[in-house]
């Protein structure tokens, strides 16, 4: 499915900030039994190519710092466009990503790679979720792929209304 929207010369597309958080960097390495094979170079590349067949831009980050992840969601507002995260250990304890997904009142889908409601008790609540209109747990790599499939109906529908 893409988007519906004017495709002449100097129409762009929606970004979708792709944020990820804290040991995201080490993917592939990073108990695979868990967390699965794929690098998260192997999941950009994934999600870049997944984005241009349906008409939209990413932006894909990764950090270590809580405030990064804040400061892009921040530089999002009134953009348009969507994000897709996954916080990693933030998404369990950071109320400060929870309310600047909420001021930025853009399409949020949550990913998790790990199914977290069959792991730890301490990873069952996410904060993230609070504000999430989707999310999707336990795909693994492919879970970056359906959100952006789900997030460019989100934001299609955002600019019919
Ligand atoms: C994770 C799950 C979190 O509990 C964990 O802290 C992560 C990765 C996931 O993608 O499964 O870093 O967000």
């Amino acid at each position: 499915m893409t988007t519906q929207r004017p495709k002449g010369r100097g129409a762009k597309p929606p970004i979708v900030l792709i944020a990820n958080g804290p040991n995201l960097n080490l993917l592939g390495r990073r108990e695979p039994a868990v967390y699965g094979k794929a690098s998260l170079a192997d999941i950009e590349r994934a999600c870049r190519k997944r984005a241009q067949g349906l008409g939209l831009g990413i932006d894909f980050r990764q950090s270590n710092q809580e405030g990064d992840l804040v400061d892009w969601i921040q530089g999002r507002m009134g953009q348009g466009g969507g994000i897709i995260i996954n916080a990693g250990a933030y998404s369990h304890s950071s109320i400060a990503i929870l309310d600047a997904l909420t001021a930025v009142n853009l399409p949020v889908i949550e990913v998790h790679l790990s199914q977290i409601h069959r792991r730890e008790p301490f990873r069952h609540h996410s904060y993230v979720s609070r504000v999430a209109d989707g999310v999707i747990l336990g795909l693994g790599a492919q879970g970056y792929e359906l959100a952006l499939d789900a997030i460019a109906r989100l934001i299609a529908k955002r600019e019919d209304a």
